[in-house]
Formats: C-alpha cells, sequence, structure tokens
C-alpha cells in the first residue's frame, strides 16, 4: 500500500507574513487527516517561519529547488544543509518551470538529487511532456529520457515521482483520469524494469488540480497523490484536495 501524497507547490508566491497566515488557518482543517501525507514548499525566505509553525502538526516542509554543490561560490544558491537546517525533510527537483526558464537539464537534476539524497532530504522528482510532444506521440520517450537521465546511478529510495504535462499546469486542462493513470502506469512499468522497488515509489499528478477533480484522479489505481500550485495558495482550497485523498 502507498499513502497517499499531497504537495502544495507555492512557486513564487506569498511572503512570510503570508506564509503565517496560511498555516494558521491551515493546520486545524487537516488536524484529522492521518492517512496521507501533506506537505508544503513556500519559498526558501519562508521556510524557517513555516518551518516552527509546522512544527508538531501532520504537514511536512518542503523547497522548491536545491543547488548540487555543498557549499562556496554559488551566489544566490541554497545547499542541502541550508535546506535540513531551516527544517525540511523534502525538495523538489527538475520542476518543469526550472527545466525552461532556468536551463535545468536532467544532468542537473540528477546531480541535485544525489546531493540531496547523500545528505537525506527526500525528493519529489517532476518529468513530464509538452502538449507538442504529447501531440506527435512522443510522451512516453521523452518520459523514458527523464526518467532515465535524471535518476542515473540512483535507487529510488526517499524518491516520489511527479508526473506533470506541461500543457496542464497553470492553464486549467487536466489530463483525464485516464490519461494520467496510463501514463503513470508506463512510469511504474519504467521503474519496474531498470529499479528495484518500483511498486513502492508514489508518483503523483500535477497540473490544474483541484478539489473538484481531486476524487477522480485519485480513484486511478497509479495514481498515489498531487503536487498541486494554483489550488494549494488557499487554506480551505488545499485541504480540500488532502481531504480527497483521505481514505484510498
Ligand atoms: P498548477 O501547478 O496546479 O497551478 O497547474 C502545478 C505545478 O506546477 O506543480
Amino acid at each position: 500500500m502507498r499513502k497517499p501524497f499531497m504537495a502544495a507547490n507555492w512557486k513564487m508566491n506569498k511572503t512570510s507574513r503570508e506564509t503565517e497566515e496560511f498555516i494558521n488557518t491551515f493546520i486545524p482543517l487537516v488536524r484529522d487527516i492521518s492517512d496521507v501525507d501533506i506537505l508544503i514548499a513556500p519559498t526558501f525566505i519562508s521556510l524557517e517561519t513555516a518551518s516552527r509553525l509546522l512544527k508538531s502538526s501532520n504537514v511536512l516542509l518542503g523547497a522548491q529547488n536545491v543547488y548540487h554543490e555543498e557549499s562556496g561560490a554559488y551566489t544566490g544558491e541554497i545547499s542541502p544543509d541550508m535546506l535540513i537546517a531551516a527544517g525540511c525533510s523534502h525538495v523538489i527537483i527538475g520542476h518543469s518551470e526550472r527545466r525552461e526558464y532556468f536551463s535545468e537539464t536532467d544532468e542537473v537534476v540528477n546531480r541535485k538529487i544525489k546531493l540531496a539524497r547523500s545528505k537525506g532530504l527526500e525528493v519529489i522528482l517532476c518529468i513530464g511532456e509538452s502538449l507538442e510532444e504529447r501531440e506527435s506521440n512522443r510522451t512516453f520517450d521523452v518520459l523514458s529520457g527523464q526518467l532515465s537521465g535524471s535518476l542515473a546511478d540512483l535507487s529510488l529510495d526517499g524518491i516520489t515521482i511527479a508526473y506533470e504535462p506541461i500543457w496542464a499546469i497553470g492553464t486549467g486542462k487536466t489530463a483525464t483520469d485516464e490519461q494520467a493513470n496510463e501514463t503513470h502506469a508506463f512510469i511504474r512499468e519504467w521503474l519496474g524494469k531498470h529499479r528495484e522497488n518500483a511498486d513502492r515509489v508514489r508518483i503523483q499528478y500535477g497540473g490544474s488540480v483541484k478539489p473538484e477533480n481531486i476524487e477522480g484522479l485519485m480513484s486511478q489505481p497509479e495514481i498515489d497523490g498531487a503536487l498541486v500550485g494554483g489550488a494549494s495558495l488557499k487554506p480551505d482550497s488545499f485541504a480540500k484536495i488532502a481531504a480527497g485523498a483521505s481514505g484510498k
């Protein structure tokens, strides 16, 4: 059995003050949900505030990115040790926005995961195809390439995969439940062929997830949770999404 895992990716939204307001409202809303892992990933600058407020709650803390060197002359970057010291247990790596706007390649993603894992951070690895790739029937090739590049020389310990079709992110277009499940099944099959313990890996769906579509998605056997952007910015909305995974 894989415990459902719902993660909020806030992207470049919310000051520390707004983070505090969110968390104070959110914690009571999800206090009784014990059969779902719930995580919030605020911006770097709000991590310490969030960590203090989430202490002794059932909500986990993650960062949205990390650098692939331990320390040194890398202006503007943040290391795994810094994230751990700020209270993070998880980090999102390889989000499509990082790949697109910050030129992150699978090789860079792989280096980031290696260092983060060696320090004990759990990783949410994002993969996904563009609309053009889907329409030209290249989805499975693209995903295989991202998986083999990003996971090179790594086991699946401490890794969650977030499948996020780029055409569904922030667009209001969700993959249908069946489309998402089919792709998740492909990802698990790939993992099973190339790594041990693939059946234990949680695969989240991401892309315009909201309270209205979470139950349909979670009813699919291969969907183990969600990585949620826009709909995670309001406490009641993200609490409904977390509750929608309860009982799976
Ligand atoms: P969205 O973003 O829910 O706003 O589509 C998801 C993501 O990019 O993680």
